[in-house]
C-alpha cells in the first residue's frame, strides 16, 4: 500500500512538471499582449489579425513569442509554416485572417511570433 501511495506521488509530481513547462508565465502572457512588430505597417497588420488569437493564451493558437510552443512547429521548417499561415492549418484560418498581407508579411509575422526575427 505505501508503495502504491509512492508511485501516485511520483506520477503526480511528473505531470505537474511537464504541465508547467508548457504553460506561460506572467512575463510570457505579458509579453504576448503588448509585444507588436517594430515595423508599423506589419504591427498594424498583426494588430488586426494574428494578435486576436496568438496573443491570447488558450485560444489554440501557439502564444507569441512563447518558445515551447513554436519550438516543435518551427522544427517543420520556417517555409512550412509560412506555407500554414497562408493555406490555412486546422483553425489556423488562411492568411490568418489577414487578407492584404503579402507573403513576405506572412512570413515577417511568423518570425515575429516564434522571435526568431524582426
Ligand atoms: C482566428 C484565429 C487565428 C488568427 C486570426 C491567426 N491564427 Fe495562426 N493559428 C491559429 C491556430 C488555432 C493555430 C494552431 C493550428 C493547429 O496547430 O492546429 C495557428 C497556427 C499558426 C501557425 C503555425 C502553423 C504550423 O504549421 O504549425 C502559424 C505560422 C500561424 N498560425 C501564423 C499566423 C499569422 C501570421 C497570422 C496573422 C496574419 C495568424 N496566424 C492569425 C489561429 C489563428
Amino acid at each position: 500500500m505505501r508503495a502504491l501511495l509512492g508511485v501516485v506521488i511520483v506520477l503526480a509530481g511528473l505531470s505537474a512538471c511537464s504541465a508547467a513547462k508548457q504553460e506561460p508565465a506572467t512575463a510570457d502572457l505579458q509579453w504576448a499582449e503588448t509585444s507588436r512588430p517594430v515595423d508599423a505597417r506589419l504591427a498594424e497588420r498583426y494588430e488586426r489579425s494574428c494578435a486576436v488569437c496568438h496573443a491570447r493564451n488558450g485560444s489554440g493558437a501557439p502564444l507569441a513569442g512563447f518558445a515551447p510552443h513554436w519550438k516543435p512547429r518551427l522544427d517543420k521548417g520556417i517555409n512550412q509554416l509560412v506555407q500554414h499561415a497562408s493555406d490555412g492549418f486546422n483553425a489556423m484560418p488562411a492568411m490568418g485572417q489577414c487578407n492584404d498581407c503579402s507573403a513576405g508579411d506572412l512570413r515577417a509575422l511568423t518570425l515575429f511570433m516564434a522571435r526568431s526575427g524582426t
